[in-house]
């Protein structure tokens, strides 16, 4: 088999199997494989693909014909300038998530080494991304749970961000909130699903971490805690900016009114209201 019908083999499984960006996805994977970009693969179709590699890149079709998310099987996937280590057990950074990054990095741009939480970590995209855009910052990344740890401190080893200080902590502890107690800014990129939604989310979506999705029966379980127990420790005139899902934005607002002024929602890319942000109050 030549590489051109190889390739071509790999897309017709993904398009037999209805994944939405089939020529895309065959394109991630067969680089992969072979490591050939889109011009390197058109100027090498006739070239012979080699049985090993031709059967290797044919099984990863078939395991993203199965459902398994494209970031996972690549096992890495692109944020702001760099790239992190992705797969079973942590979010797949969004590029959505970048506009909360920015909005933070601006609203701290006058700050002399800022000193930010960014909350349910995860892969570290927010607080690494915060760290390549505010050289001087220290950063506390937060996360719960074991596996997304892991991509944590490899993704700050992999990107060499090492400001950025993992902390193996739970949101909803008063405890570990006090132990930052003058904060610049806290940001937060939290599970925001309501419950009774994950069942129906898109199939992909589903694979990945539960408890990084599940924001409690109406989905605002984390803003309510990251307000009642992590903005109090923002300084006077400090920053907190929160991604949210679809339909949240002023039900957030409420929620961070209490402790913040000029609370201000901001629109993504597609139009969509995706970060909420605002100013400790001086109290
Ligand atoms: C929506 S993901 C965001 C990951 C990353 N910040 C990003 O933007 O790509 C939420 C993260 O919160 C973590 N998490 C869930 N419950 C938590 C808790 N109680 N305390 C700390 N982290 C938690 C999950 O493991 C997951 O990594």
């Amino acid at each position: 088999m030549n590489v051109g019908q190889a390739y071509r083999t790999g897309r017709k499984i993904l398009e037999d199997a209805g994944v939405d960006s089939p020529a895309f996805d065959a394109g991630c994977l067969f680089k992969k494989v072979f490591g050939l970009s889109l011009q390197e693969r058109i100027i090498q179709s006739e070239n012979e693909a080699g049985m090993q590699k031709t059967k290797r890149f044919l099984a990863l079709a078939h395991e993203r014909a199965g459902g398994r998310p494209l970031q996972y099987i690549i096992g890495e996937w692109p944020f702001l300038d760099f790239t992190l280590e992705v797969g079973e057990g942590v979010l797949i950074p969004r590029e959505e998530t970048e506009l909360l990054v920015r909005t933070a990095a601006q609203m701290l741009k006058n700050v002399e080494k800022p000193v930010i939480v960014d909350l349910c970590s995860g892969s570290g995209a927010v607080a690494i991304g915060l760290a390549s855009l505010l050289p001087d910052a220290r950063i506390a990344a937060v996360e719960k749970y074991g596996e997304a740890l892991s991509y944590l401190r490899r993704n700050i080893e992999k990107t060499g961000f090492r400001e950025v200080r993992p902390v193996h902590a739970d949101v909803f502890s008063a405890e570990e909130a006090r132990r930052f107690p003058a904060l610049d800014a806290v940001v937060a990129n939290p599970p925001y699903v309501r419950s009774g939604e994950i069942a129906s989310l898109q199939r992909e979506v589903q694979r990945e971490p539960e408890q990084a999705l599940d924001g409690g029966e109406d989905g605002l379980a984390f803003y309510r805690a990251i307000a009642g127990l992590w903005l109090p420790h923002i300084k006077p005139g400090g920053a907190a900016a929160v991604e949210i899902g679809e339909g949240q934005a002023e039900d957030v607002k409420k929620i961070l009114d209490h402790f913040m002024e000029n609370v201000r929602i901001i629109r993504d890319f597609n139009g969509f209201e995706r970060v909420v942000c605002g100013i400790r109050r001086h109290t």
